[in-house]
Protein backbone atom coordinates (compact mmCIF):
# COMPACT_ATOMS: atom_id res chain seq x y z
CA UNK A 1 0.00 0.00 0.00
CA UNK A 2 2.07 2.95 -1.44
CA UNK A 3 0.64 6.42 0.81
CA UNK A 4 0.08 5.74 4.44
CA UNK A 5 -2.53 8.60 4.66
CA UNK A 6 -5.99 8.36 5.65
CA UNK A 7 -6.83 5.84 2.64
CA UNK A 8 -3.55 3.79 2.85
CA UNK A 9 -3.78 3.25 6.22
CA UNK A 10 -7.25 2.57 6.60
CA UNK A 11 -7.27 0.22 3.39
CA UNK A 12 -4.23 -1.67 4.58
CA UNK A 13 -5.01 -2.20 7.63
CA UNK A 14 -8.24 -3.90 6.72
CA UNK A 15 -6.68 -5.61 4.36
CA UNK A 16 -4.64 -7.16 6.97
CA UNK A 17 -7.17 -7.51 9.23
CA UNK A 18 -8.73 -10.07 6.64
CA UNK A 19 -5.81 -12.05 6.84
CA UNK A 20 -3.24 -10.66 4.23
CA UNK A 21 -0.10 -9.59 4.42
CA UNK A 22 0.05 -6.07 3.64
CA UNK A 23 2.89 -3.16 3.90
CA UNK A 24 2.09 0.42 3.81
CA UNK A 25 4.81 2.88 2.37
CA UNK A 26 5.41 6.38 2.84
CA UNK A 27 7.98 8.74 2.15
CA UNK A 28 7.36 10.58 5.85
CA UNK A 29 9.82 8.89 8.04
CA UNK A 30 8.52 10.33 10.97
CA UNK A 31 4.83 8.81 10.05
CA UNK A 32 6.38 5.50 9.56
CA UNK A 33 8.65 5.27 12.60
CA UNK A 34 5.68 6.20 14.32
CA UNK A 35 3.35 3.98 13.40
CA UNK A 36 5.44 1.15 13.86
CA UNK A 37 5.94 2.10 17.77
CA UNK A 38 1.55 1.99 17.25
CA UNK A 39 1.10 5.77 17.07
CA UNK A 40 -1.79 6.67 14.72
CA UNK A 41 -1.35 10.09 12.63
CA UNK A 42 -4.83 10.57 12.51
CA UNK A 43 -7.68 10.44 14.49
CA UNK A 44 -10.56 7.54 12.79
CA UNK A 45 -12.75 5.99 15.01
CA UNK A 46 -11.82 2.21 15.41
CA UNK A 47 -8.52 2.57 13.74
CA UNK A 48 -5.67 1.93 16.51
CA UNK A 49 -6.65 -1.17 18.24
CA UNK A 50 -6.91 -2.66 14.53
CA UNK A 51 -3.43 -1.56 13.45
CA UNK A 52 -1.79 -2.65 16.68
CA UNK A 53 -3.27 -5.66 16.62
CA UNK A 54 -2.58 -6.28 12.99
CA UNK A 55 1.27 -5.47 13.59
CA UNK A 56 1.36 -7.91 16.80
CA UNK A 57 -0.40 -10.57 14.49
CA UNK A 58 2.84 -9.76 11.64
CA UNK A 59 -0.05 -9.38 8.70
CA UNK A 60 0.76 -5.51 8.97
CA UNK A 61 4.19 -3.61 8.24
CA UNK A 62 5.23 -0.26 8.06
CA UNK A 63 8.69 1.06 5.72
CA UNK A 64 10.14 3.91 3.70
CA UNK A 65 11.48 1.65 1.62
CA UNK A 66 9.68 0.79 -1.52
CA UNK A 67 11.71 -1.34 -4.00
CA UNK A 68 11.58 -3.83 -0.52
CA UNK A 69 7.62 -3.47 -0.09
CA UNK A 70 7.47 -4.33 -4.24
CA UNK A 71 9.54 -7.51 -3.66
CA UNK A 72 7.12 -8.86 -1.42
CA UNK A 73 3.92 -7.91 -2.94
CA UNK A 74 1.73 -9.72 -5.69
CA UNK A 75 -1.39 -6.41 -5.88
CA UNK A 76 0.66 -3.25 -5.14
CA UNK A 77 -1.91 -0.10 -3.91
CA UNK A 78 -1.37 3.76 -5.27
CA UNK A 79 -2.66 5.60 -2.74
CA UNK A 80 -1.32 9.10 -2.60
CA UNK A 81 -2.89 12.22 -2.53
CA UNK A 82 -3.83 14.06 -5.64
CA UNK A 83 -4.16 17.50 -3.93
CA UNK A 84 -5.73 20.40 -6.33
CA UNK A 85 -2.99 21.73 -8.92
CA UNK A 86 -3.03 25.41 -9.68
CA UNK A 87 -5.94 25.18 -12.21
CA UNK A 88 -7.79 23.64 -10.57
CA UNK A 89 -7.06 19.70 -11.78
CA UNK A 90 -5.54 16.84 -9.78
CA UNK A 91 -2.14 17.02 -9.42
CA UNK A 92 -0.49 13.81 -10.47
CA UNK A 93 2.90 14.26 -9.56
CA UNK A 94 3.01 11.52 -6.67
CA UNK A 95 1.01 9.00 -8.77
CA UNK A 96 3.07 9.22 -11.24
CA UNK A 97 6.55 9.48 -9.33
CA UNK A 98 4.89 6.05 -7.73
CA UNK A 99 4.37 4.79 -10.69
CA UNK A 100 8.08 5.52 -12.11
CA UNK A 101 9.80 3.69 -8.82
CA UNK A 102 7.12 0.74 -9.76
CA UNK A 103 8.14 -0.03 -13.41
CA UNK A 104 11.99 0.94 -11.62
CA UNK A 105 12.09 -2.34 -9.21
CA UNK A 106 9.57 -4.52 -9.74
CA UNK A 107 11.28 -8.03 -10.15
CA UNK A 108 7.93 -9.95 -11.09
CA UNK A 109 4.24 -10.06 -13.02
CA UNK A 110 2.30 -7.28 -10.57
CA UNK A 111 -1.44 -6.07 -10.53
CA UNK A 112 -0.78 -1.96 -9.49
CA UNK A 113 -4.19 -1.04 -8.54
CA UNK A 114 -4.61 3.18 -8.55
CA UNK A 115 -7.00 3.69 -5.39
CA UNK A 116 -5.88 7.88 -5.47
CA UNK A 117 -8.84 9.59 -7.18
CA UNK A 118 -7.40 10.36 -10.69
CA UNK A 119 -8.58 12.09 -13.25
CA UNK A 120 -10.12 9.74 -16.90
CA UNK A 121 -7.05 8.50 -18.52
CA UNK A 122 -4.37 8.00 -15.38
CA UNK A 123 -4.74 4.57 -15.77
CA UNK A 124 -3.03 4.87 -19.27
CA UNK A 125 -0.48 7.60 -17.91
CA UNK A 126 0.45 4.69 -15.13
CA UNK A 127 0.66 2.28 -17.42
CA UNK A 128 3.37 4.04 -19.62
CA UNK A 129 5.52 5.19 -17.39
CA UNK A 130 5.72 2.07 -15.91
CA UNK A 131 6.29 0.40 -19.07
CA UNK A 132 8.87 3.13 -20.03
CA UNK A 133 10.79 2.06 -17.05
CA UNK A 134 10.69 -1.67 -17.96
CA UNK A 135 12.10 -0.77 -21.19
CA UNK A 136 15.01 1.50 -19.94
CA UNK A 137 15.79 -1.80 -17.73
CA UNK A 138 15.34 -4.04 -20.37
CA UNK A 139 13.60 -6.40 -18.94
CA UNK A 140 9.93 -8.35 -20.04
CA UNK A 141 7.57 -8.32 -17.40
CA UNK A 142 3.52 -8.31 -17.26
CA UNK A 143 1.45 -5.92 -15.13
CA UNK A 144 -1.90 -5.14 -14.77
CA UNK A 145 -3.32 -1.62 -14.30
CA UNK A 146 -6.44 -1.36 -12.02
CA UNK A 147 -8.67 1.70 -11.05
CA UNK A 148 -10.94 0.54 -8.02
CA UNK A 149 -11.40 3.99 -6.08
CA UNK A 150 -12.00 4.71 -2.53
CA UNK A 151 -15.41 5.45 -1.00
CA UNK A 152 -14.72 5.62 2.21
CA UNK A 153 -15.93 8.37 4.40
CA UNK A 154 -13.29 10.19 7.21
CA UNK A 155 -14.96 9.46 10.54
CA UNK A 156 -16.28 6.24 9.34
CA UNK A 157 -14.14 4.71 7.24
CA UNK A 158 -13.30 1.47 8.92
CA UNK A 159 -16.63 0.40 8.96
CA UNK A 160 -17.10 1.97 5.30
CA UNK A 161 -13.82 -0.22 4.00
CA UNK A 162 -15.32 -3.28 6.16
CA UNK A 163 -18.99 -3.25 4.99
CA UNK A 164 -18.70 -1.45 1.48
CA UNK A 165 -21.98 -0.48 -0.55
CA UNK A 166 -20.50 -1.35 -3.53
CA UNK A 167 -16.54 -1.97 -4.94
CA UNK A 168 -15.74 -1.17 -7.93
CA UNK A 169 -12.96 -2.32 -10.37
CA UNK A 170 -12.08 -0.78 -13.40
CA UNK A 171 -9.36 -3.46 -15.24
CA UNK A 172 -8.82 -4.98 -19.01
CA UNK A 173 -7.78 -8.33 -18.03
CA UNK A 174 -10.01 -11.47 -16.49
CA UNK A 175 -6.92 -12.01 -14.40
CA UNK A 176 -6.75 -8.98 -13.00
CA UNK A 177 -10.65 -9.23 -12.24
CA UNK A 178 -10.16 -12.24 -10.48
CA UNK A 179 -7.08 -11.16 -8.18
CA UNK A 180 -9.18 -8.06 -7.10
CA UNK A 181 -12.33 -9.89 -6.29
CA UNK A 182 -10.59 -12.53 -4.46
CA UNK A 183 -8.58 -10.01 -2.39
CA UNK A 184 -12.09 -8.20 -1.79
CA UNK A 185 -14.15 -11.12 -1.34
CA UNK A 186 -14.14 -11.58 2.49
CA UNK A 187 -15.62 -8.07 3.06
CA UNK A 188 -19.32 -9.44 1.07
CA UNK A 189 -20.23 -12.15 3.34
CA UNK A 190 -23.78 -12.59 2.20
CA UNK A 191 -24.03 -11.25 -1.37
CA UNK A 192 -21.07 -9.34 -3.40
CA UNK A 193 -21.03 -5.83 -4.30
CA UNK A 194 -18.67 -5.71 -7.10
CA UNK A 195 -19.10 -3.79 -10.07
CA UNK A 196 -16.61 -4.23 -12.93
CA UNK A 197 -15.79 -1.75 -15.87
CA UNK A 198 -13.68 -0.42 -17.99
CA UNK A 199 -10.59 1.58 -16.12
CA UNK A 200 -12.41 5.09 -17.65
CA UNK A 201 -15.45 4.24 -16.52
CA UNK A 202 -13.81 4.16 -12.42
CA UNK A 203 -12.13 6.47 -12.40
CA UNK A 204 -15.13 8.48 -13.55
CA UNK A 205 -16.95 6.81 -11.49
CA UNK A 206 -15.56 8.18 -8.16
CA UNK A 207 -15.67 12.16 -9.13
CA UNK A 208 -19.39 12.09 -10.61
CA UNK A 209 -20.15 10.33 -7.23
CA UNK A 210 -18.14 13.06 -5.00
CA UNK A 211 -19.74 15.75 -7.27
CA UNK A 212 -23.47 14.45 -7.01
CA UNK A 213 -23.27 14.44 -3.08
CA UNK A 214 -21.54 17.75 -3.68
CA UNK A 215 -24.44 19.16 -5.74
CA UNK A 216 -26.95 17.97 -3.11
CA UNK A 217 -25.48 20.04 -0.33
CA UNK A 218 -25.24 23.06 -2.61
CA UNK A 219 -28.89 22.35 -3.81
CA UNK A 220 -30.05 22.19 -0.17
CA UNK A 221 -28.13 25.42 0.93
CA UNK A 222 -29.58 27.08 -1.61
CA UNK A 223 -33.23 26.11 -0.43
CA UNK A 224 -32.10 27.01 2.69
CA UNK A 225 -31.11 30.60 1.67
CA UNK A 226 -34.56 31.03 0.08
CA UNK A 227 -36.84 29.63 2.52
CA UNK A 228 -35.04 31.97 5.09
CA UNK A 229 -35.84 34.82 3.25
CA UNK A 230 -39.96 33.86 2.60
CA UNK A 231 -40.30 32.70 6.01
CA UNK A 232 -39.96 28.85 5.12
CA UNK A 233 -38.22 26.85 8.11
CA UNK A 234 -35.77 24.37 5.84
CA UNK A 235 -35.56 21.61 8.23
CA UNK A 236 -39.34 21.24 8.08
CA UNK A 237 -38.54 21.01 4.63
CA UNK A 238 -35.68 19.20 4.71
CA UNK A 239 -37.75 16.18 6.19
CA UNK A 240 -40.68 17.11 3.83
CA UNK A 241 -38.74 16.23 0.35
CA UNK A 242 -36.53 13.88 2.34
CA UNK A 243 -39.56 10.76 2.86
CA UNK A 244 -39.19 11.19 -0.98
CA UNK A 245 -37.55 8.40 -1.45
CA UNK A 246 -36.17 9.42 -4.72
CA UNK A 247 -34.33 12.14 -2.70
CA UNK A 248 -34.09 10.46 0.56
CA UNK A 249 -32.85 12.12 3.76
CA UNK A 250 -29.02 12.19 3.21
CA UNK A 251 -26.76 14.65 2.29
CA UNK A 252 -29.88 17.26 2.62
CA UNK A 253 -29.16 18.93 5.93
CA UNK A 254 -28.51 23.02 5.10
CA UNK A 255 -25.29 24.10 6.79
CA UNK A 256 -22.05 26.06 6.30
CA UNK A 257 -20.71 24.71 3.09
CA UNK A 258 -19.13 20.99 2.09
CA UNK A 259 -15.28 21.33 3.26
CA UNK A 260 -12.93 17.80 3.42
CA UNK A 261 -10.09 16.77 1.26
CA UNK A 262 -12.18 15.50 -1.35
CA UNK A 263 -15.68 17.73 -2.21
CA UNK A 264 -14.02 20.54 -3.54
CA UNK A 265 -10.90 19.19 -4.72
CA UNK A 266 -12.85 16.65 -7.13
CA UNK A 267 -15.85 18.96 -7.70
CA UNK A 268 -12.70 21.30 -9.45
CA UNK A 269 -11.04 18.64 -10.94
CA UNK A 270 -14.38 17.56 -12.52
CA UNK A 271 -14.92 20.82 -13.51
CA UNK A 272 -11.43 20.85 -15.04
CA UNK A 273 -11.58 17.82 -16.64
CA UNK A 274 -14.49 19.02 -18.82
CA UNK A 275 -13.57 22.06 -19.54
CA UNK A 276 -10.18 19.96 -21.18
CA UNK A 277 -11.61 18.45 -23.17
CA UNK A 278 -14.48 21.78 -24.39
CA UNK A 279 -17.54 21.09 -22.51
CA UNK A 280 -18.69 23.76 -20.07
CA UNK A 281 -20.06 22.26 -17.09
CA UNK A 282 -22.20 24.90 -15.82
CA UNK A 283 -24.17 22.79 -13.05
CA UNK A 284 -20.81 21.87 -11.52
CA UNK A 285 -19.64 25.80 -11.70
CA UNK A 286 -22.79 26.47 -9.97
CA UNK A 287 -22.55 23.64 -7.39
CA UNK A 288 -18.93 24.75 -6.40
CA UNK A 289 -19.65 29.37 -6.57
CA UNK A 290 -22.87 28.45 -3.74
CA UNK A 291 -20.34 26.74 -2.14
CA UNK A 292 -18.42 29.20 -1.49
CA UNK A 293 -20.75 31.85 -0.15
CA UNK A 294 -21.89 29.43 1.68
CA UNK A 295 -18.67 29.58 4.17
CA UNK A 296 -19.00 33.02 4.46
CA UNK A 297 -23.39 32.98 5.19
CA UNK A 298 -22.49 32.49 9.03
CA UNK A 299 -19.91 35.11 9.24
CA UNK A 300 -22.21 37.20 7.54
CA UNK A 301 -24.84 36.68 9.60
CA UNK A 302 -22.50 37.72 12.76
CA UNK A 303 -21.63 40.63 10.86
CA UNK A 304 -25.24 41.80 10.18
CA UNK A 305 -26.04 41.91 13.89
CA UNK A 306 -22.72 42.96 15.43
CA UNK A 307 -21.63 45.21 12.50
CA UNK A 308 -18.66 45.26 9.99
CA UNK A 309 -16.27 46.31 12.72
CA UNK A 310 -16.27 43.47 15.29
CA UNK A 311 -13.70 44.44 18.00
CA UNK A 312 -14.42 43.81 21.31
CA UNK A 313 -16.77 41.25 20.59
CA UNK A 314 -16.08 37.19 21.75
CA UNK A 315 -17.27 34.91 19.70
CA UNK A 316 -16.99 31.20 20.74
CA UNK A 317 -16.54 28.36 18.41
CA UNK A 318 -17.92 25.01 18.57
CA UNK A 319 -16.20 22.51 16.37
CA UNK A 320 -13.20 23.27 13.82
CA UNK A 321 -13.30 19.95 12.15
CA UNK A 322 -14.39 19.88 8.71
CA UNK A 323 -17.29 17.44 9.72
CA UNK A 324 -17.79 15.00 12.83
CA UNK A 325 -15.73 12.27 14.16
CA UNK A 326 -12.29 13.50 12.42
CA UNK A 327 -9.66 16.05 13.17
CA UNK A 328 -9.31 16.37 9.32
CA UNK A 329 -9.60 20.53 8.77
CA UNK A 330 -8.37 20.49 5.30
CA UNK A 331 -10.75 23.35 3.60
CA UNK A 332 -12.85 23.65 6.74
CA UNK A 333 -15.50 26.10 6.71
CA UNK A 334 -14.49 27.33 9.72
CA UNK A 335 -11.40 28.23 8.44
CA UNK A 336 -12.75 30.61 6.81
CA UNK A 337 -15.27 31.92 9.19
CA UNK A 338 -12.43 32.44 11.65
CA UNK A 339 -10.25 34.32 9.39
CA UNK A 340 -12.73 36.69 8.83
CA UNK A 341 -13.87 37.16 12.47
CA UNK A 342 -10.61 37.77 13.30
CA UNK A 343 -10.01 40.07 10.44
CA UNK A 344 -12.55 42.34 11.80
CA UNK A 345 -10.95 42.32 15.20
CA UNK A 346 -13.63 39.63 17.32
CA UNK A 347 -11.83 37.52 19.43
CA UNK A 348 -12.14 34.04 19.36
CA UNK A 349 -12.94 30.86 21.79
CA UNK A 350 -12.82 27.76 20.03
CA UNK A 351 -13.57 24.50 21.17
CA UNK A 352 -13.05 21.02 18.96
CA UNK A 353 -13.05 17.12 20.42
CA UNK A 354 -10.27 16.33 18.15
CA UNK A 355 -9.00 19.38 15.56
CA UNK A 356 -7.43 21.59 17.78
CA UNK A 357 -4.07 20.38 17.12
CA UNK A 358 -4.59 20.37 12.95
CA UNK A 359 -5.92 24.03 13.47
CA UNK A 360 -2.67 25.43 15.99
CA UNK A 361 -0.80 23.53 13.89
CA UNK A 362 -1.46 24.12 10.62
CA UNK A 363 -4.61 25.45 9.52
CA UNK A 364 -5.11 28.46 12.11
CA UNK A 365 -1.34 28.86 12.30
CA UNK A 366 -0.57 32.67 13.08
CA UNK A 367 -4.32 32.80 13.44
CA UNK A 368 -5.17 34.68 17.27
CA UNK A 369 -7.73 31.81 18.18
CA UNK A 370 -7.70 31.38 22.10
CA UNK A 371 -8.30 27.44 21.99
CA UNK A 372 -10.45 25.87 25.10
CA UNK A 373 -9.76 22.61 27.03
CA UNK A 374 -14.09 22.12 26.51
CA UNK A 375 -17.24 23.95 25.05
CA UNK A 376 -18.27 25.14 28.42
CA UNK A 377 -14.55 27.16 28.72
CA UNK A 378 -15.38 28.37 25.08
CA UNK A 379 -18.73 29.90 26.23
CA UNK A 380 -17.39 31.96 29.15
CA UNK A 381 -17.67 35.64 28.06
CA UNK A 382 -18.81 35.02 24.41
CA UNK A 383 -21.28 37.02 22.79
CA UNK A 384 -22.38 34.45 20.62
CA UNK A 385 -21.67 31.13 20.16
CA UNK A 386 -20.52 29.66 16.38
CA UNK A 387 -21.63 26.21 15.66
CA UNK A 388 -19.50 24.66 13.05
CA UNK A 389 -19.57 20.94 13.07
CA UNK A 390 -22.18 18.74 14.40
CA UNK A 391 -19.96 16.88 16.70
CA UNK A 392 -23.32 14.85 18.58
CA UNK A 393 -21.03 16.31 22.26
CA UNK A 394 -21.65 19.59 20.70
CA UNK A 395 -25.22 19.10 18.38
N1 LIG B 1 -9.44 11.12 2.63
C1 LIG B 1 -10.54 10.59 2.15
O1 LIG B 1 -11.59 10.57 2.79
C2 LIG B 1 -10.55 9.96 0.78
C3 LIG B 1 -11.63 9.14 0.41
C4 LIG B 1 -11.62 8.54 -0.84
C5 LIG B 1 -10.57 8.80 -1.73
N2 LIG B 1 -9.55 9.61 -1.36
C6 LIG B 1 -8.44 9.81 -2.31
O2 LIG B 1 -7.37 8.96 -1.94
C7 LIG B 1 -6.11 9.60 -2.18
C8 LIG B 1 -5.31 9.71 -0.90
O3 LIG B 1 -6.02 10.56 0.01
P1 LIG B 1 -5.64 10.69 1.56
O4 LIG B 1 -6.67 11.54 2.19
O5 LIG B 1 -5.34 9.33 2.10
O6 LIG B 1 -4.24 11.50 1.42
P2 LIG B 1 -3.18 11.85 2.56
O7 LIG B 1 -2.61 13.15 2.17
O8 LIG B 1 -3.79 11.66 3.90
O9 LIG B 1 -2.07 10.71 2.38
C9 LIG B 1 -1.22 10.56 1.28
C10 LIG B 1 0.07 9.93 1.77
O10 LIG B 1 0.90 9.62 0.64
C11 LIG B 1 2.25 9.81 1.02
N3 LIG B 1 3.09 9.89 -0.17
C12 LIG B 1 3.21 10.89 -1.09
N4 LIG B 1 4.10 10.56 -2.05
C13 LIG B 1 4.54 9.31 -1.76
C14 LIG B 1 5.47 8.41 -2.37
N5 LIG B 1 6.11 8.76 -3.50
N6 LIG B 1 5.69 7.22 -1.80
C15 LIG B 1 5.05 6.87 -0.66
N7 LIG B 1 4.16 7.67 -0.02
C16 LIG B 1 3.92 8.88 -0.56
C17 LIG B 1 2.20 11.08 1.85
O11 LIG B 1 3.35 11.23 2.66
C18 LIG B 1 0.91 10.85 2.67
O12 LIG B 1 1.19 10.19 3.89
C19 LIG B 1 -6.47 10.93 -2.82
O13 LIG B 1 -6.46 10.80 -4.22
C20 LIG B 1 -7.88 11.20 -2.33
O14 LIG B 1 -8.60 12.02 -3.19
C21 LIG B 1 -9.50 10.17 -0.11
Amino acid sequence: MIGTGYVGLVSGTCFAEMGNHVTCVDIDKEKIEKLKEGVIPIFEPGLEPMVVRNVKNKNLFFTTNLPEAIKKSDIVFIAVGTPMGEDGSADLQYVLAVAKEIGETMQKPLIVVDKSTVPVGTGDKVKSVIQKELDKRGVDLTFDVVSNPEFLKEGAAIDDFMKPDRVVIGAESEHAFKMMKELYSPFFRTHDRFITMDIRSAEMTKYAANTMLATKISFMNEVANICERVGADVNNVRVGIGSDSRIGYSFIYPGCGYGGSCFPKDVKALKRIAEQHGYTPQLIEAVEDVNDRQKLVVANKIIKKYGEDLTGKTFAVWGLAFKPQTDDMREAPAIYIIKELVKRGAKIQAYDPKAIEEAKGFYLKGVDVDYKESKYEALKGADAMVLLTEWKEIY
